[in-house]
């Protein structure tokens, strides 16, 4: 490892690579807790919508009163955009929040790198994919760790941080730092499959999506009784829909075969609605029909 390779950094500027749902919210909570924030997209049109629904979510904590109006502007004023990597040379750290689709995320790292500071950190939001894996990709698998973030980001307060076999102590210390400048609590998983949250949580999803398949009880059933039952803040078919089925779908696919046992088989009713493309919330239809003023159940 060179010397730079090993250097102590600070964070300040911040990169994050896709401006999805994940990649914004990311940015936001960035820009809002001080620091510049550029974020990559190969879409100038995703990018725009990006900066459009920020605006209106941090206008949202404006409009109930845990954000001034003035520091929303300043936020908005740290987050610039671009569609070339070479938006992300100055960054001290780059945070992927690509699609969760591993071939897809180690071709972003492998163009990425050479752009890179050489003291640079790298971070992926990935919600299942093994850490290790990613880094062994990258030029600086040392300086190579999960942040995961979870959805809606300004509003969660965790951060799950996961270590590759290679990370070194002061990536790990670094990222918890900026993590808990961001107001996040974190918590530490190994590189296993989906880590935490994930590996309790998406089994459940895809539980309650078999609860629907066979027959069990229907869409409003199995939201309602899991909403008043257990407390949930939404009941799993509604959260899967929340989440993105392809999403969820991909975790399951990734608990199934990097853990090789058939508990974790996705839904075939979960696999059908990925394939015609009812993603959920995103792309209007999953489990709930979001056409009219109020999601209507699809089953
Ligand atoms: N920025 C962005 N989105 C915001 C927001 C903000 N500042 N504030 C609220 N939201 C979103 C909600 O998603 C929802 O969207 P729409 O209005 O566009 O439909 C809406 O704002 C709800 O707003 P409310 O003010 O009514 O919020 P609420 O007080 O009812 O709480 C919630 C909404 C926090 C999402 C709550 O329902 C909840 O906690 N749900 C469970 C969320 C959850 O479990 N998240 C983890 C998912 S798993 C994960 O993320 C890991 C992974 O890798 C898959």
């Amino acid at each position: 490892m060179n010397e730079a390779a090993k250097a102590l950094v600070t964070i300040s500027k911040v990169g994050v690579i896709g401006a999805g749902q994940m990649g914004s919210g990311i940015a936001h909570v960035c820009a809002l807790s001080g620091f510049d924030v550029v974020i990559y997209d190969i879409s100038d049109e995703q990018l725009k919508k990006a900066v459009t629904n920020i605006d209106k979510n941090i206008g949202r904590q404006v409009n109930k009163g845990f954000v001034a109006e003035a520091d929303k502007q300043a936020a908005l004023a740290r987050i610039k955009t671009g569609s070339s990597m070479s938006v992300l040379g100055d960054r001290d750290v780059v945070i992927e929040a690509a699609t969760e689709n591993e071939e897809l995320k180690k071709k972003i790292f492998r163009d990425l790198c050479p752009h890179l500071k050489a003291d640079a950190l790298l971070c992926s939001n990935t919600s299942s994919i093994s850490i290790t894996r990613l880094a062994a990709v990258t030029d600086r698998p040392e300086r190579f760790m999960g942040m995961h973030f979870m959805n809606p980001v300004p509003v969660m307060k965790l951060v799950e941080l996961i270590r590759g076999i290679a990370t070194s102590e002061m990536t790990f210390s670094a990222v918890r730092t900026f993590a808990e400048k961001l107001g996040k609590n974190t918590v530490t998983s190994e590189d296993f499959p989906a880590f935490i949250v994930n590996r309790i949580l998406i089994p459940m999803l895809n539980e309650a999506i078999y609860t629907l398949y066979e027959g069990v009880a229907n869409v409003r059933a199995i939201d309602v009784g899991m909403k008043l039952g257990v407390n949930h803040p939404m009941g799993p078919l509604e959260l899967a829909d929340f989440i993105g089925l392809d999403t969820c779908l991909a975790i399951m696919t990734t608990l199934h075969d990097g853990l090789a046992d058939t508990k974790y088989r996705p839904c075939p009713l979960l696999v059908k609605y990925v394939e015609a493309g009812w993603l959920g919330r995103k792309t209007g239809k999953g489990f709930y029909d979001y056409s009219g003023p109020e999601p209507v159940p699809t089953r």
